[in-house]
């Protein structure tokens, strides 16, 4: 029997640590598409194709992203800090970036097949929360 006013810690604890722990179907295809589909917003939202291009086929100002996917020497991690901190002539985005959006850039990032974002498709678009 569960008492509504004082959940034991137990359960609380259980609740926290579901929450905490990536679920089995995290990195499902659907879940994955999904956060490609957020990172291709992002990168253009973010503002790196005035440097990478569109969908990061490269300028003059910076290299192709196109064969990231392929490219072994590009980890998780390294794009991670390379977004963050930045790099040579890359800016740093650790302050207008979250953990989230780093996922979906990286995961954008090394997708194959790079969604395309729909040019309508913007954040702002979103329904804004009424506040109460
Ligand atoms: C002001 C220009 C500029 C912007 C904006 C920019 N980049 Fe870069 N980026 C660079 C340059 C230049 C490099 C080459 C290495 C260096 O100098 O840091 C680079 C390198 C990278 C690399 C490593 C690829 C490689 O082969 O070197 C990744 C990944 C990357 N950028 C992702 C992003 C993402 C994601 C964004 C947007 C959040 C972004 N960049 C915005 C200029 C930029």
């Amino acid at each position: 029997m569960i008492c509504r006013k004082k959940p034991s810690r137990f359960l609380l604890l259980l609740l926290a640590l579901v929450a905490a722990l990536p679920s089995p179907v995290a990195h499902s295809a659907v879940k994955r598409r999904d956060e490609e589909k957020a990172g291709a917003i992002l990168f253009r939202d973010k503002g790196c194709p005035y440097c990478h291009g569109d969908g990061g086929v490269g300028t003059k100002k910076a290299p192709s992203l196109a064969s990231l996917p392929k490219d072994k020497t590009w980890t998780p991690e390294k794009i991670t800090s390379q977004i963050l901190n930045g790099g040579q002539k890359m800016p740093p985005f650790r302050d207008s970036v979250t953990d989230e959006d780093v996922a979906d850039l990286i995961a954008y990032l090394r997708a194959k097949n790079k969604p395309v974002p729909h040019p309508t498709a913007t954040q702002d678009s979103a329904p804004a929360l009424q506040p109460q």
